[in-house]
Parts: C-alpha cells; structure tokens; sequence
C-alpha cells in the first residue's frame, strides 16, 4: 500500500477510539428516534426485538466492520482496494464502500434537518419560549417549525456549516476529547431528567408499555425496523465505524471496544425512553406520534421544572452536540478518501460534500410543507429517504460487509487482528456472524421487504 494511501494520524490512546465510536454512535437515533420507534412499533415488543438485534446481529456486524476497517489502515475505499489488489478478494467488492459512503451522505442530509429542529428549540429554550407551557402550545410550535421552510432552512444551514467546519479537522484531534465530556454529562443529564419525569409522569404505564408483549405484536414491519434501527444506532452499515478503525490502536482488543460502545448506546436509548415515555402518557401525547414525540414532550417538562429555561437550553445544546459527533462520522469515509488518494484539503473536501448534503436537506424540508404532495412510493421525500437509508441501503450494506468479512476474508488474517484475546470468544462471534447473523439479515431483510 502506498503510504499516501494510509490514515494521517492514530489515537493517541487506545480509548478514543471508543468515546469516537461513541460518539458516532450516540446522537438524534437514541434521544428523538429511539422513543417514537418504540412508541410506534408497539413497546415491549419493539425492545425486546431491538435488543436481540443489537447482541446478535449489530455486535457481530459492528465488530466485523471495525476488524476490516483496522485491518490496511486507510479509509474504508482504500483498505477494499488494497484487499483486492493483494488478490485477497475479488474485484466485485470495491464498490461497498462507496454504497456504504453515499449511505451516511445521504443519511446526513435529513439527519441536519431535524439536527436543525434541536437548534430551533435550543433558541427558543434560551428565549424562556417554554416557560409554563403544556402540550398543546409545543404541539403549535412544532407545528409552526415544520411548515416554516425558511426557518428551517436556517437551522439546517447553520447545523451543515458546523458540520463542515468539524470535519474538516483531523478526527483524531479534537473529537475524542469533545465527547469525552459530551457523553458524561449527557448521560448524567438523562439520569436526572429520568427521575424527573417518573415523578410528574405516569412511570407505571411507561414500565408496563416498555417491558411487556404479546407474541403477535413481532411482525415483520417490528422486526425490519428494529433491525433498521440498530444498524442506524450503531452507526453501521455507512462507513463511519470503518472509517475511524483505521485509526484505532492495534493493541485494543476489537470485540471490547464495540461491547462499550453497544453498552452506551443502548443506555443512551433506554434513558431517553424512560425521560419522555413517562410524559407523553401523563400529557396523553398520542404514543405513536412519530418524529414529533420528543419535541413535542420535552418542553413541557421543561417548562415546569425550576430552572428549565436553563436546563431545556443546556438539554437541546447537548442534543445538537451528540448530533454533530454523529453528523461527523457520515462524512468521515468520503472526506478521508478524498484526501488521502486525491490530496483534497479535508476542509475543501468537507465543503464540496456538504454543500450537496445542503442541497438534498433543502429538498428533504420542503417536501414536509411546501413539496408534500410530492410523494415516493406514498411517502414524502424526507420518509422515503429515511426508509430508503435505514430499510434498504444499510441493510445490504452490512449484508455485503459481513459476507466479505465471514466468508472472503483468511481466517487467519482475522486472527491476527486481535479481534480478541480469548480464541473462544473470537470463535464464538466468528460463527455467530456467520451462521446467524448473516442469514438472519438476509431473512428479516427480504421478508420486511415484502411485509411493508
Ligand atoms: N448513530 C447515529 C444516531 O443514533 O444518531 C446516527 C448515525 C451516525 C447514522 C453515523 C449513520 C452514521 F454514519
């Protein structure tokens, strides 16, 4: 491999790689999309199939990725290159990576939209906008939001040139140390908003929702999107997981790392769920509202709480930061490539990307308002974009990665990359991908494609 070709820069410690994982993993999927999942796809039932998929099927797809992503050391477009050009794998293969990058683009540009309705509420939480409000007074600001193009487009641009100008720094500088506090006190926050609403909300019900099922509840409409979901929580499927292996210490054992970072981003999930759940059935919010629930919820909480034009404020500023750290990852596998194979500055490459991903979010927001009756298959722009990313593309995406993974790649190459220390276990995850979870995506994918 040429060593133009290779990462410019390691993680200093062995950690960050995990608060970057971290990072990309934690963000709008665990605190906006996580509890309307729930709420829509019927609780208990939802959960308890989500969280099968992340133990078999996201930790093995999760760990399958980064191994292939420490493996040559470059960006993800490269290492398939290099794994071609040794004759390890066939040609047919180099164009994953670039599925897997135009995956996380164009997950970014509906991801800055609702980013950007986190930037709105942040304003409006500073402003005191929530103060003694109720339900239905940010049911009418959420409202108002979303059929104001202009000013959504204002806090999607704003949330893109963020974007922008973190990308196009090393990734290996400052983004570990940002999530390094990010995540504590975002975690603690959750903690302390979580006691909140089980004392003013109806935790009983909230408990009964989340934690029990009935059989027939397990559709495949429940299954496709918990796997869905998993993939899109843990960042897999879209290069970003991939692309920031490469810089990952060869010492750290590959199996615990991904273990923490599943750890923290289902805690992550199931703290969010506990902080709005309780509310939205104490403020009898219709639980399968969708996309609005948090928004819709929070800010009454907010509103009631001493001190919560503070603590609404310092809640969504935290929000937007998780979604950066996320929003980073997406564009991490193209940035990385541009410039290590084309020698693009990363800031002039995360420009020329991010004005496309500005572009298609602007396309996203009007079809919410203005374009709706523009529809894809029955969907608007912006549902059909996010089906078409988190039921379609990332599924095969990780399909893909994990058969060249199981089933093109030496074992032994897979041995020497300390997947982990202990051969039991590194046998125990090389068959589960195999035997289970590669079948099982490939089952779950094709019969939710005919179920929805
Ligand atoms: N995992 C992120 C979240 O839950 O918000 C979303 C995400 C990050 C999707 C990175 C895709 C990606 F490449």
């Amino acid at each position: 491999m040429p060593e133009n070709r290779c990462v410019q820069g390691i993680w200093s410690s062995p950690w960050l790689f995990i608060l970057a994982a971290s990072g990309s993993a934690v963000g709008l999927g665990n605190i906006w999309k996580f509890p309307y999942m729930v709420g829509e796809n019927g609780g208990g039932a939802f959960l308890f199939v989500y969280l099968l998929c992340l133990l078999f099927v996201g930790l093995p797809v999760l760990i399958a990725e980064v191994a292939l992503g420490r493996s040559v050391r470059a960006n993800p477009i490269d290492t398939i290159n290099d794994l071609h050009e040794r004759r390890i794998i066939k040609k047919a293969w180099v164009f994953v990576p670039y599925l897997a990058g135009l995956a996380g683009f164009l997950i970014l540009s509906f991801y800055s939209v609702i980013a950007g309705w986190a930037l709105a509420f942040f304003e409006r939480s500073l402003k005191g906008v929530f103060v003694g409000t109720d339900e239905y007074k940010t049911q009418s600001i959420f409202k108002g939001l979303i059929e104001s193009p202009a000013e959504m487009l204002l806090w999607h641009s704003v949330f893109v040139v963020l974007v922008i100008l973190a990308v196009g720094q090393s990734v290996t500088k400052g983004l570990a140390v940002l999530v390094k506090v990010l995540l504590p006190v975002l975690i603690l926050m959750l903690i302390g908003l979580s006691i909140y609403s089980s004392l003013v909300g109806d935790v009983e019900q909230t408990l009964i929702f989340l934690f029990s099922w009935n059989w027939n509840q397990i559709t495949p409409n429940v299954v496709l999107s918990a796997v869905g979901h998993a993939f899109f929580s843990l960042s897999i499927g879209m290069g970003g997981m991939f692309a920031y292996a490469a810089y990952m210490s060869k010492h750290m054992s590959i199996a615990r790392a991904c273990t923490i970072v599943v750890g923290i981003d289902s805690l992550v999930a199931i703290l969010a769920g506990l902080v709005v759940l309780p509310l939205v059935f104490s403020l009898n919010i219709a639980i399968d509202s969708g996309p609005s629930l948090t928004f819709v919820s929070l800010p009454v909480a907010f509103g009631s709480l001493p001190g919560g034009q503070l603590v609404g404020a310092v809640f969504f500023l935290l929000l937007i930061l998780a979604a950066l750290t996320s929003a980073i990852s997406m564009l991490e596998l193209f940035v990385s490539w541009l410039h290590e194979r084309f020698y693009v500055g990363r800031f002039k490459a995360a420009l020329l990307l991010g004005i496309g991903v500005w572009f298609l979010g602007l396309v996203s927001l009007l079809s919410l308002n203005d374009w709706g009756d523009w529809t894809i298959f029955g969907y608007v722009f912006f549902d059909a974009l996010d089906k078409f990313t988190s039921l379609i593309l990332l599924p095969i995406v990780a399909i893909l990665l994990s058969v060249l993974v199981a089933l093109n790649l030496p074992r032994s190459m897979l041995e020497n990359e300390l997947i982990t220390r202990n051969p039991k276990h590194f046998k125990w995850w090389y068959n589960v991908l195999k035997f289970f979870s590669i079948p099982i995506m490939l089952v779950i994918t094709i019969i939710g494609w005919i179920g929805v």
